[in-house]
């Protein structure tokens, strides 16, 4: 059974918009996606370049890079814009009441 880490509380991510969150026991970032109160995680560095894409904007279902523009599904993970090409990653995700776990093993 995987085990799911506490990540961060659900309002503490803006509705339509992402939150980066540093944990203790992890070395990088992640970063906390709310699409129309659904919420994902995925890592927060670009697979592009070393930025933090919770510096970036949520449209339409994707999350835009602010370094160079290049975006990725949010819920997939898939780069939908160039110069991003490595998908990036993705965890698995659930909601008990207030908190926010993802599996990210
Ligand atoms: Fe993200 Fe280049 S660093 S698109």
């Amino acid at each position: 059974m995987t085990s799911m880490t506490f990540v961060c509380k659900i309002g503490d991510v803006p509705l339509n918009g992402v939150k980066q969150v540093a944990l203790a026991s992890f070395d990088e970032e992640f970063a906390v996606y709310n699409l129309g109160g659904e919420f994902f995680v995925t890592d927060d560095m670009c697979t592009h370049g070393m930025v933090s894409l919770a510096g970036g904007d949520v449209e339409d279902g994707q999350i835009i890079c602010p370094l160079h523009g290049g975006a990725f599904d949010i819920r997939t993970g898939a780069a939908t814009e160039l110069p991003c090409r490595t998908k990036l990653r993705t965890y698995p995700v659930e909601v008990r009441d207030e908190d926010i776990f993802a599996a990210l093993g």
